[in-house]
Formats: C-alpha cells, sequence, structure tokens
C-alpha cells in the first residue's frame, strides 16, 4: 500500500491544487465507539477525473499519509502521485516513502486498463466475451487473445504486478481485444449481462486449502458464472490441487443448469507459467469443465440508489457501530469523519450480503447525501441495505 511517513505540522488551506491533483476535502474522524479516541482525516482528492481518499493519522511522532482502502483506484500510480503532491505542498522532511512510480521503458497500454464503473456505465460489446480470473503471467490470455481476434476478453487480476506486466505485452504485441481489470474476480460478474459471455477460464487458482472462504468457487460464483454464460458456454477450471479439484466438482455435481466434463493430464495449445513448474514436479493436471444449459433474464443495473433528504445532527446523535443484521442482507455503520464549517461528511459503511460485503463511503453536504464513488451494484442484498439505510438517516 503506498504511504509517505513524514514530519511537519504545516497544514494546507482545503481546497487547494498542486501538479494538476485538487485536493477538495479534509474530514476528521468523529470518533463515536467507546473504545477509538485516535485521530484520523480522510482527504478528498480529485485527479485525472477520478475521486478517492488518502488517509492522514499520527505515527509515533511523526505523520502518516497513505491510500485508503476502500476507495482504490488504478492504476496505482495515481494514488502515489497525489501521495507526493500533498507532501511536497507541505514542505514535509519525508521519512519514508514508497511512492516513486516505476521507471518502465515501455509505457504500459493504460487505455485496456478498466476500473469498475467503465463496465457499470459504458461497456458494451457486440462481440462473444471471454474472461480469464486470475491470469498472472498472462501466457493463456495472450495466447488466446492472439488467437481469437473477434473475441473481446476480459483479464481479471489482484496482483499489481502481473497487470503492468500483461499492459505491456500488449502493446509490444500488438493486441488491442483485451480489458483488464483489477478486481477481486468473486464480485465482478455481477457487472455483466446475462447470457454473453462464451468461456470463463479460472486456471491454477489459490487452492486457499487453509482458509476456503477464499476460493473462487463457490456455490454464489457458480451461480453467477451461469447467469452470464450463454448456453453451452462454460466455466473451466485447471488445477494442480486435488483438493481444489474435488470441492470443485463436488459444488457442480447435480446442478440441474449445467453440465460438467471432467479430465486429467489433458494439454492445451498453450501452457501457463504455473502449469509448466507442476509438470516439471511431475504432478496430475485436473480439469472441470462446467457446460451452461440455462438462458437468465437480463439484469438491471440502474436502480435508483438515492437517498432523498438526510438528516446528519440526528443520526449523530444516534450513531451506533453494532452490525444491523437481517436474514438477507446487514449493514454496519464503520466510522464517521465530520468537515465541520462546511456541515459535510463522510459515512463509511459496510453493506450488502455476508459473503460479498461491500464497503463504501457515503458522502453528505447539506443534508443531501450520495454514495462516494459511484453507487454500489445493484444485486438484492445491496438494494435491501440501502432501502434500510435511507431510513436510519432520514
Ligand atoms: C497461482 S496463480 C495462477 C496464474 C495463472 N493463471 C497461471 O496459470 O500461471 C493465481 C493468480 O490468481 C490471482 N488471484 C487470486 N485471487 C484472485 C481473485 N479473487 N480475483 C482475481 N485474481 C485472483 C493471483 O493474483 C494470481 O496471479
Amino acid at each position: 500500500m503506498p504511504h509517505i511517513v513524514f514530519n511537519s505540522d504545516k497544514k494546507v488551506e482545503i481546497p487547494f491544487k498542486k501538479n494538476g491533483v485538487l485536493f477538495n476535502f479534509c474530514a476528521k474522524s468523529y470518533n463515536f465507539t467507546q473504545d477509538s479516541r485516535r485521530v484520523e482525516y480522510k482527504i478528498g482528492v480529485n485527479y485525472d477525473n477520478k475521486d478517492f481518499l488518502l488517509t492522514l493519522r499520527d505515527k509515533d511522532d511523526n505523520k502518516m499519509l497513505k491510500a485508503d482502502k476502500v476507495t482504490r483506484v488504478t492504476p496505482v500510480s495515481l494514488v502515489k502521485d497525489a501521495l507526493n503532491a500533498y507532501v511536497e505542498s507541505i514542505d514535509a522532511n519525508i521519512v519514508f516513502s514508497n511512492t516513486n512510480s516505476f521507471n518502465n521503458k515501455i509505457e504500459p497500454q493504460k487505455e485496456y486498463l478498466k476500473d469498475i464503473e467503465y463496465f457499470v456505465n459504458d461497456f458494451k460489446t457486440d462481440k462473444e466475451i471471454q474472461i480469464e480470473i486470475g491470469f498472472g503471467s498472462g501466457r493463456h490470455l495472450l495466447y488466446q487473445a492472439k488467437n481469437n481476434p473477434d473475441v473481446q476478453f476480459i483479464g481479471l487480476e489482484i496482483h499489481t504486478p502481473s497487470i503492468e506486466q500483461l499492459l505491456k505485452q500488449l502493446k509490444i504485441q500488438n493486441i488491442t481485444n483485451v480489458l483488464v481489470v483489477n478486481y477481486d474476480a468473486r464480485l465482478f460478474m455481477e457487472f455483466i449481462d446475462s447470457n454473453k459471455v462464451g468461456k470463463i477460464f479460472v486456471h491454477f487458482p489459490v487452492p486457499w486449502d487453509k482458509k476456503p472462504h477464499r476460493r473462487i468457487y463457490s456455490n454464489e460464483f457458480i451461480d453467477e458464472a451461469l447467469r452470464v454464460l450463454k448456453i453451452e458456454g462454460t466455466l473451466e477450471l485447471r488445477t494442480d490441487s486435488r483438493k481444489y479439484f474435488d470441492y470443485c466438482t463436488s459444488l457442480l455435481t447435480n446442478l440441474n443448469s449445467g453440465r460438467i466434463i471432467i479430465d486429467i493430464n489433458k494439454d492445451l495449445e498453450v501452457s501457463s507459467k504455473y502449469e509448466d513448474r507442476w509438470k516439471k514436479q511431475g504432478k496430475s493436471i485436473y480439469d472441470v469443465v462446467l457446460q451452461c444449459q440455462r438462458e437468465d433474464k437480463k439484469i438491471d443495473l440502474k436502480h435508483n440508489f438515492s437517498f432523498g433528504k438526510i438528516d446528519l445532527e440526528n443520526f449523530k446523535k444516534n450513531i451506533t457501530n453494532k452490525p444491523m443484521v437481517d436474514e438477507s442482507f446487514f449493514i454496519h455503520i464503520e466510522d464517521l469523519f465530520l468537515i465541520e464549517e462546511d456541515n459535510s461528511a463522510l459515512i463509511q459503511v459496510t453493506i450488502g450480503s455476508f459473503n460479498r460485503p461491500l464497503s463504501k463511503y457515503i458522502f453528505v453536504k447539506d443534508n443531501i447525501a450520495h454514495y462516494y464513488q459511484g453507487n454500489p451494484l445493484p444485486t438484492s442484498a445491496n438494494i435491501k441495505a440501502h432501502e434500510r439505510l435511507k431510513e436510519i438517516l432520514k
């Protein structure tokens, strides 16, 4: 996580702009929980048409400025630029920093790196879509994209150096039919229209034997995969882990909307980096392919997530950080940050379903509220949680 530790008591007058980075508000923690006495600030940033937050707090005798975990943006160089611009403008004495941008010889193809809002608001294609989850070194994805120019590929990864490497290769090999997203694959599928995807590749996922809740495959993931897949479209797992293979096979068996095909030591046209490693060690490779046999309704990505008029003073009086738990959703008010001179606030919440919790900020100014960085996805759990939040804030 990019951060800078520095020594300075100087404050800047917000709003201010430096090196194209606009710092537009600074909100201070309200500390409504009994055990929290810390002072923390959230600094609002607008840079390269993106909104995100930085966190400023004490660290021993110094201050630490870092990226806010909830409002992550890609590429990470935007956050680094913002951190550098802030610290430069107060002329601080830097104690530690990991915000030097990479010195890449080849500029990665940023036009193919998309954030999640793009998929909610702008993504359209007449081509068949194919998705690769956890593409790692990108060998399989690049091979597929080169050999299937009529297919729109989407590559999902959470490891930034792998993303940078793939973007470079797209440029070197002049490949134009891949979009890359830095996003947890378990949550991504919700943004894709029903019945549009021809193939989903999950090759050598981390087996997470000790933390099975972190696995890509779950009943919910399979259900979403079946929704986005066309009839006859496939969800393709390839793994060296017998345990993971058994686990996935048991989840996929007896689904009435799909059939499964199992193979052991099947050769593919391209071998990934992990595959090479396991083959050298003489390990078996297991494939389990789920073929979709159902058609789904279109999803509506345009749910109205407005709040109407809210009452911030009343909310402050009654605020609790005890989670509100319903059968199919929950709401947890995590924190509150106030911009007092401006009658504004940031409310940090975690909402939604238990296995896909969503962390968001709600920005409030003059008792008008909206979700910072855009609305939640219109999943049924998020919609129910939002309706309850609306009641709480009224
Ligand atoms: C073991 S590597 C396999 C990489 C590649 N598929 C191959 O065969 O060489 C697993 C990859 O999945 C990525 N990954 C793990 N969890 C993920 C998630 N929830 N969403 C997207 N990618 C994920 C990791 O960052 C890692 O690059």
